[in-house]
């Protein structure tokens, strides 16, 4: 099952290796069609702690952290600190750290301070590019805390006590087009509520919708699965629903079984509202259904990471059982590629295996050099390495998907201006000026942005990408510039309901390979 499609694949890569090489004037080769089969990279055997969330900054930087009350971890505090938490169940002195900081650039790890429980809470990046993450377990489960990047090692956890209305574990975050949060949900918590707080508007709203969810099993809907459409709408998906269709087959979809879902690419920006509106409200468009296809491998706790090109990664997880405690078997080690602009049938794509399994509580996010995080896999109540089916694992690796084959470096386009960092506005012209060598068919560029989202519980909060070039248009928006050298205009997201304020890394993307990617604000 694993090996076969991956060796498919591997023929699949050697021909398109040479079209793309040898072929670059040619149209329509690579409409469709990519590279398959990525490589795997174990970059650290030991980060210290289970990588159960993680959130990259904008300083190329990945915040990790587990749980407060899992016993020791792996990697101690700082200068022999220790924490002394007369809350904490389980340690009540702990000089072990409970998140670190990843510095993609020189793969390497820090500890952090982290004070109160944030067992399976929720986060997103702020506007400022801060991570702000919020609730947790015990302690925890009404702070907020903020975590500010920093380029030297000072940064730290910063936290708030009490500050939410109600207790949030197991919640959702979504970034607003204000620049808030919007809290959804929580174990036993059917509502809703911003943060930070606007004077006078601090209460939470009932949502009655997490109380309806069908699976027996659980007491009612945890990490719900929540999308920002249109500015204050939100797009839920359940297993019964009266404002959209109904899933075929009933099956759920949310913890404990763990499915996962991402917000496909949105396009045509300028239309951008408008299009997704019809395509997720039935209201607007009453003969909208949910189109159905199926995986060539069965998934529960998978995570789903965009990819710069805009398919979608599926990753991580086991083909039986369900999260939480030792409830999975069968791990499954193969990824798929989903191509969302190829016909039903022909969109999953398997890819080369890794070797670690990565089961409840393991995590993927992309970097901006297009590679994919992954860490994680605990489903103990501790770190447990011995005498269990599936030890906790706290190695890191990395999934190189085949757009980063070394072979491809000819067609890769490499953005030379603007430079990372640079703040753009909405619906502003934006000139980018990129290299790729050779002569390349300016049919086939594509520059995306992808807001980097928080990643815990096999949902990715906050993750959406979008696509600035309108194909139709694209030959005329892209300029030669003479030798290896060419610009590329693009129009900005219109508005923030499309695009919420924040820091995005934006991709040149050439036949589906992207340029390393740079940092925008936009605001
Ligand atoms: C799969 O991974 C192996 C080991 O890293 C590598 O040798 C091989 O080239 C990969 N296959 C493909 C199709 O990339
Ligand atoms: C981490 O694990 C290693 C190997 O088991 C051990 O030698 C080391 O003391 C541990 N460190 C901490 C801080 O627990
Ligand atoms: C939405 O569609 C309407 C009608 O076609 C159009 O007038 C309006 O400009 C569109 N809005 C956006 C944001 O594209
Ligand atoms: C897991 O670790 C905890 C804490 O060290 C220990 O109490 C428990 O017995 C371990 N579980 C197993 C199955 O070994
Ligand atoms: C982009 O390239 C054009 C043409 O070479 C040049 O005039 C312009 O200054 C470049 N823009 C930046 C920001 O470097
Ligand atoms: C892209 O090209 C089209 C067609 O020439 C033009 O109407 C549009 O304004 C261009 N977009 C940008 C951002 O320059």
């Amino acid at each position: 099952m694993e090996t076969t499609p991956s060796l498919i694949l591997a023929s699949v890569l050697h021909n398109l290796l040479i079209q793309l090489l040898l072929l670059p004037y040619q149209q329509n080769i690579l409409a469709l069609a990519a590279p398959g089969g990525g490589k795997w990279n174990l970059l650290l055997s030991n980060i210290g702690v289970s990588a159960m969330h993680m959130q990259l900054l904008n300083t190329d930087r990945v915040v990790i952290f587990d749980r407060t009350d899992f016993g020791p971890s792996n990697i101690s505090l700082p200068n022999n600190q220790c924490r002394n938490n007369p809350n904490d169940l389980t340690l009540k002195v702990d000089c072990t750290a409970h998140s670190v900081e990843y510095d993609v650039a020189s793969n390497s790890i820090r500890p952090l301070n982290v004070f109160t429980d944030v067992w399976c809470s929720s986060g997103s990046a702020m506007p400022d590019g801060s991570l702000m993450q919020t609730g947790g377990f015990n302690d925890g489960d009404r702070n907020a805390r903020v975590y500010k990047p920093c380029s030297d090692r000072a940064c730290d956890w910063q936290e708030f006590d009490a500050v939410l209305r109600q207790k949030r574990w197991y919640a959702t975050n979504h970034i607003l087009p204000d620049g808030r949060q919007i809290i959804v949900g929580g174990r036993g918590q059917f509502n809703y509520e911003f943060y930070p707080k606007k004077a006078g508007a601090d209460q939470s709203y009932n949502l009655p919708f997490l109380s309806q969810i069908n699976d027996p099993r659980i007491e009612k809907q945890f990490v719900p699965i929540c999308f920002l459409e249109r500015g204050w709408k939100f797009v839920y998906f359940r297993q019964q629903s009266r404002n959209y269709p109904t899933i075929p087959g009933g099956d759920p979809r949310s913890y404990p079984s763990s499915g996962s879902a991402v917000l496909l690419p949105l396009r045509d920006l300028q239309a951008g509202a408008n299009v997704t509106a019809e395509v997720l409200d039935p209201n607007n468009r009453p003969k909208s259904t949910m189109a159905m296809d199926t995986m060539p491998l069965a998934r529960v706790m998978g995570d789903m990471v965009l990819l710069p090109n805009g398919n979608v990664l599926i990753i991580n997880g086991a083909s039986s059982g369900t999260a939480g405690w030792d409830l999975a078997r069968n791990p499954v080690l193969t990824p798929l590629i989903y191509r969302p602009n190829n016909p039903i049938g022909m969109r999953f794509e398997a890819q080369n295996s890794t070797l670690i399994p990565r089961m409840y509580h393991s995590t993927a996010v992309l970097l901006r050099d297009g590679r994919i995080l992954v860490s994680g896999s605990n489903p103990h109540a501790y770190y447990n390495f011995t005498g269990v089916l599936f030890p906790t694992d706290l190695t890191m690796e990395t999934f190189s998907p085949d757009y980063l084959d070394p072979r491809l470096v000819r067609v890769r386009p490499k953005i030379v201006s603007p430079v990372s960092h640079s703040q753009i506005g909405y619906g502003q012209h934006l000139v980018i000026n990129f290299t790729a060598q050779g002569r390349i068919n300016r049919g086939f560029i594509m520059v995306t942005m992808v807001a980097p989202p928080f990643t815990t519980h096999s949902f990715s909060m906050n993750q959406r990408l979008l696509v600035l070039t309108n194909r139709a248009e694209i030959s005329a928006n892209v300029t030669s510039l003479g030798r290896s050298n060419y610009q590329v205009r693009v129009m900005t997201p219109n508005s923030n309901l499309l695009a919420p304020p924040g820091y995005y890394i934006l991709f040149v993307v050439y036949r589906e390979v992207p340029s390393e990617g740079i940092w925008i604000q936009i605001k």
